[in-house]
């Protein structure tokens, strides 16, 4: 969709992305300093907590560290606030084409009971302001504004690219039927739907908001995706339905519980002998205890993600074979390993 930022609302923006992408390079000093000062990155505990304690204090020692840690804080606490003000400044010229977008032929169907999950009502995920909801246009906001301007330029670009490499590891050739849980504003529904573009699609999130942006994508593209409103933990969908069910990014933000239970209802759909396909943030055992000490303190410590350490120590395809899958493997794609991708077989 064409619109044009105000001045003001545009240099904001930049700016802050700026910042974050810049400070970035203060990392490779701080470590480079942390290790002259005498910190044996060999020589780390394993347990997350006693690493924590062991490096955190040496790095905040070192005014480089600090700097980087208040341009991070900074960023991460003003992204969405920024993002909203320079929505305010064009709000009137940009919504009547986001209404416009949302009016056919996608549809969101909205729950009569929206779920509300205490793990997410109300959270402002990666700090987010405004979390998904608190916002009459949060999806334009956080998908367009945040994700595509901010977030996207800090991660070289490659945020949609990842995303489809997980719809690409899934062992299907021509699935019939998709079902994506925690679809947000369809960054990943749309590489799902360039990888299998045949297939009918489905989509939940528990967010209105964020099913808007998805809706308006799909109208704008022309393409076809049955959005709704759900837990993916209670989808409503029938029992042995979908090719594919299959979500990105969305179980470092919930609890091991919540994700036991979705794994549950994904098993539910999952035609037999079809697949269930879950992508997220790598495993803590796939980095050396340093690089896990800097993934837990910039996530779990201090990004926003109450639930990433939870998530990043518990084996998915353990979790998988326990709900009742017949075979589970949860391994990081491509040389960094990363993303991490659960591939669980529904036997059939
Ligand atoms: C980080 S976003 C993931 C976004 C998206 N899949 C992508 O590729 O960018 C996590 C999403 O999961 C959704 N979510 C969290 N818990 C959920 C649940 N139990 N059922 C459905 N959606 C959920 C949130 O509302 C949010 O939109």
């Amino acid at each position: 969709m064409d619109y044009t930022l105000q001045q003001r609302g545009r240099a904001s923006i930049d700016f802050l992305a700026d910042v974050r992408s810049r400070s970035d390079r203060l990392e490779a000093i701080a470590d480079e300093r942390a290790i002259a000062d005498g910190l044996d990155t060999e020589t780390l505990p394993d347990d997350p907590d006693a690493l924590q304690k062991h490096v955190a204090p040496r790095l905040e020692a070192i005014p480089e560290f600090r700097l980087l840690k208040l341009c991070r804080d900074w960023t991460l606490e003003q992204h969405g606030l920024v993002a909203i003000a320079a929505f305010e400044e064009i709000r009137d010229a940009v919504s009547p084409q986001l209404d416009a977008l949302q009016s056919q032929p996608n549809r969101v169907s909205y729950a009569d009971d929206p779920p509300d999950p205490d793990y997410w009502h109300g959270v402002e995920f990666h700090k987010s302001a405004g979390g998904w909801d608190g916002h009459d246009y949060m999806g334009f906001v956080h998908g367009e504004l945040i994700h595509r301007r901010m977030v996207n330029p800090n991660f070289f670009g490659l945020i949609y690219a990842t995303r489809k490499s997980v719809a690409e590891a899934a062992p299907l050739t021509a699935p019939e039927r998709i079902l994506e849980i925690g679809c947000c504003s369809g960054q990943y529904t749309q590489g799902v739907a360039e990888v299998f573009p045949d297939a009918e699609l489905w989509a939940c999130d528990l967010s209105p908001r964020q099913l808007e942006q998805a809706q308006r994508y799909a109208n704008e593209h022309g393409l076809n995706w049955r959005l709704f409103q759900a837990d993916g933990a209670a989808t409503g969908q029938p029992d042995d339905h979908f090719d594919l069910v299959t979500s990105y990014a969305m179980f470092h933000e919930i609890p091991t519980a919540a994700a036991r239970d979705v794994l549950q209802e994904c098993l539910r759909v999952t035609k037999p002998g079809g697949y269930t396909v879950i992508g997220d943030v790598k495993a803590y055992h796939a980095y050396d205890n340093y690089s896990r000490w800097k993934n837990d303190y910039w996530n779990q410590v201090h990004g926003g993600d109450p639930h990433w350490r939870e998530y990043a120590v518990t084996d998915l395809a353990a979790l998988a074979l326990e709900a009742g899958f017949s075979e589970a493997s949860w391994q990081g794609l491509g040389e960094h390993h990363y993303p991490y991708v659960l591939i669980a077989r529904k036997a059939g």
